[in-house]
């Protein structure tokens, strides 16, 4: 049974800050090991900005979570990539290749959120929830076929319990949300044959840069963003606690490892959803 990294190299998409940045460190911490490349992107080409400069953390943030990496003793490696871009997706695997020698766990968290009741939702923010959320995992997937072909890799996309169940306000990021969950799946299914494993985590909340956005537009009428968040915590988690970036890394270093696990989409989310 294998339970290390060792030897093996990781591209994290998005993972500047926030989850990505969990996963990165978690599949580069000691005991796993993986030599990590952090992609992340300065500006989205389209759409408009619902939490304006916040939403996009930047490459010089990929930079800073890379200098982590490497302060860890591993190898690391920032690169500049817009995962709606067929033409950077496919450069993102060839530098990590390149530079670090190989690709043997992809890990598509690029993600963006932002809340529209359907009556009100125009197209941009429909077309770049699926861009982003969905687009991107595919063009990604896509471009790291090959080499996870030739080295026996895996998967892991970053969906959410908003691919298990619908939320009010939240149509187009959950229907992404399922779309991620059931690319997966069907994936999984095509690159069986060829060892190529294929999984999802759906993380709970996190009181990342995405959720202080929806806090402070979900707050009541004399709340304040903490207390908006306390509610949100309290009344949709089972175990009381939100979960961590270090919990999704956690779950991220046992679907890199768990050599006979493929096509699941695991929760991790203090028992939000149960199936
Ligand atoms: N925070 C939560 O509660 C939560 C829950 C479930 C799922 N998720 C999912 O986890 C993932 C990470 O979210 P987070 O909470 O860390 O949010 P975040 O906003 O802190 O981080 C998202 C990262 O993705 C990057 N990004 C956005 N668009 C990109 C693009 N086109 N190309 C490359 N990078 C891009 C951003 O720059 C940022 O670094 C997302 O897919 C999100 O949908 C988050």
């Amino acid at each position: 049974m294998t339970t290390t990294l060792a030897n093996k190299i990781a591209l994290v998409t998005g993972g500047a800050r926030g989850i990505g940045r969990g996963i990165a460190l978690a599949l580069a911490d000691a005991d796993a090991g993986a030599d990590v490349a952090v992609a992340d992107v300065d500006t989205l080409a389209a759409g408009a900005q619902h939490y304006g400069d916040a939403r996009v953390s930047g490459f010089e943030s990929a930079q800073r979570t890379a200098a982590e990496i490497g302060a860890r003793g591993r190898r690391a490696l920032a690169i500049g990539a817009d995962v709606t871009s067929k033409a950077d997706c496919e450069s993102m695997v060839a530098a990590t290749v390149r530079e670090l020698g190989g690709l043997d766990v992809l890990v598509c968290n690029a993600g963006v959120v932002s809340l529209a009741p359907v009556a009100a939702m125009d197209e941009a923010t429909w077309g770049l929830t699926f861009a982003v959320n969905v687009k991107g995992v595919f063009l990604s997937c896509q471009a790291a076929i090959p080499t996870l072909v030739a080295r026996g890799g895996c998967i892991i996309n970053i969906a959410s319990v908003a691919g298990k169940n619908g939320a009010p306000g939240l149509a187009h990021y959950c229907a992404s949300k399922f779309a991620v969950v059931g690319f997966t799946s069907s994936f999984a299914k095509e690159l069986a044959a060829a060892n190529v494993r294929v999984n999802a985590i759906c993380p709970g909340i996190l009181r990342t840069q995405m959720w202080e956005y929806l806090a402070e537009t979900l707050r009541a009428p004399g709340e304040t963003r903490d207390q908006s968040w306390q509610r949100y915590v309290q009344q949709l988690i089972p175990l009381g606690r939100p979960q961590t970036p270090a919990d999704i890394g956690q779950a991220a270093v046992y679907l890199a490892t768990a050599a006979n696990v493929t096509g699941q989409a695991l929760n991790v989310d203090g028992g939000i959803e149960l199936h």
